[in-house]
């Protein structure tokens, strides 16, 4: 399909960088049902925070299929520098550099997407990361800072001049946020501008759009962030598609259930029997959210504090709705 380094991605479908969503158990639930590959969330350059309960369990990878990538966000060079270097030696196998995202601000300076705005700088930051690991470097970008200034062309180029390996880019600015509709003009403008693999993201959300969006940008993969929310099966009817030109049947119930039923055990080992409930709240209203009069079920869920009785209630529910199929059937 494609390498980063010397590591080979067998699947042209990958997982968006989601900070808050895409921990571990969601990342190796991605990769077991056909992400090629996943970053994990973002850990601040500044080490001395990484002794937080929070940045521990961000940091940890036990049991992930390679390639790691960790993703890294920050605008102070040696900083980065220094987290890259930090992160390889905890274990990651590639280091993606945060320049996608539109509202983080990382010890009071510009950092994610904002960087877009000041050229130098990104090249400052891009030079400190790549010479300080012998790792591949990745980066993720927007299309620029606003819709005036669409810079993505020329820093792709750049990114690729310094010894970034693959390019993400998201296909909104800054300045648009998540508003309108991501386009992919400019996404294919980078592929032509660059030799390394470009990942294409942005609204997509069906095998026929990551289909349409690979033809239309030429890119080497796409990249799937919101629409894998409650959805991880979605790694697997793209990969499908893109391969075969034919889609898989949706997931039986049974199927759900199962496969949320894991996801919450994961969630709960990850993360404790404090926190793990609370965690498994909002991952439970995404899978619910295609499954019509699951409000006051949902209601129920999110009332609950212990593991068990969650993990419970979701197969007694499910069981409940197999038992509706049936009958209509
Ligand atoms: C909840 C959430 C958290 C995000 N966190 C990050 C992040 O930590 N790093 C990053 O590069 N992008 C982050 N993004 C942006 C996504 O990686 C992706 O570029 C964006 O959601 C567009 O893709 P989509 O339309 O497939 O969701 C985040 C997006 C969401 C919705």
């Amino acid at each position: 399909m494609f390498r980063i380094g010397t590591h080979q991605i067998d699947s042209r479908v990958i997982l968006a960088p989601m900070a808050g969503v895409t921990d571990r158990p969601f990342r190796q639930l991605c990769r077991k049902l056909g992400a090629g590959l996943v970053v994990s969330e973002m850990v601040t350059s500044n080490a001395s925070l990484w002794n937080s309960r929070k940045s521990r369990l961000r940091l940890d990878h036990a049991g992930e299929a390679e390639p790691i990538s960790v993703q890294i966000a920050g605008g102070d060079p040696a900083m980065m520098a220094d987290a890259a270097r930090l992160n390889a030696d905890n274990g990651a196998q590639i280091i993606d550099i945060n320049m996608g995202c539109p509202a983080k601000k990382v010890c009071k300076k510009a950092a994610g997407s904002a960087l877009l705005r000041d050229e130098p700088l990104v090249a400052d930051i891009l030079q400190a990361v790549v010479a300080a690991t012998n790792l591949p470097v990745t980066l993720k970008i927007r299309t620029g800072w606003d819709r005036d200034n669409r810079n993505a062309v020329r820093v792709a180029r750049m990114a690729e001049d310094i010894g970034i390996q693959a390019l993400a880019v998201h296909g909104r600015t800054r300045a648009d946020r998540y508003q309108g509709q991501a386009e992919y003009d400019t996404i294919a403008a980078v592929v032509d501008a660059v030799t390394i693999p470009v990942f294409a993201n942005g609204d997509i959300d069906s095998p026929y759009k990551a289909q349409q969006v690979l033809d239309q940008t030429g890119a080497h993969a796409v990249m799937i962030g919101r629409a894998a929310q409650g959805r991880p099966w979605i790694f697997r009817e793209i990969d499908h598609y893109l391969r075969f030109g034919r889609t898989v049947p949706e997931p039986s119930l049974t199927e759900v259930r199962d496969i949320l039923s894991s996801h919450l055990r994961d969630l709960y080992g990850f993360y404790g029997d404090y926190l793990g409930p609370r965690i498994a709240r909002k991952h439970l209203g995404w899978y619910l959210q295609t499954v019509p009069g699951s409000d006051p079920f949902r209601q129920a869920f999110n009332r609950m504090d212990n593991a068990q009785e969650q993990l419970d209630s979701v197969l007694k529910y499910f069981e409940q709705l197999i038992e509706q199929e049936d009958q209509a059937a």
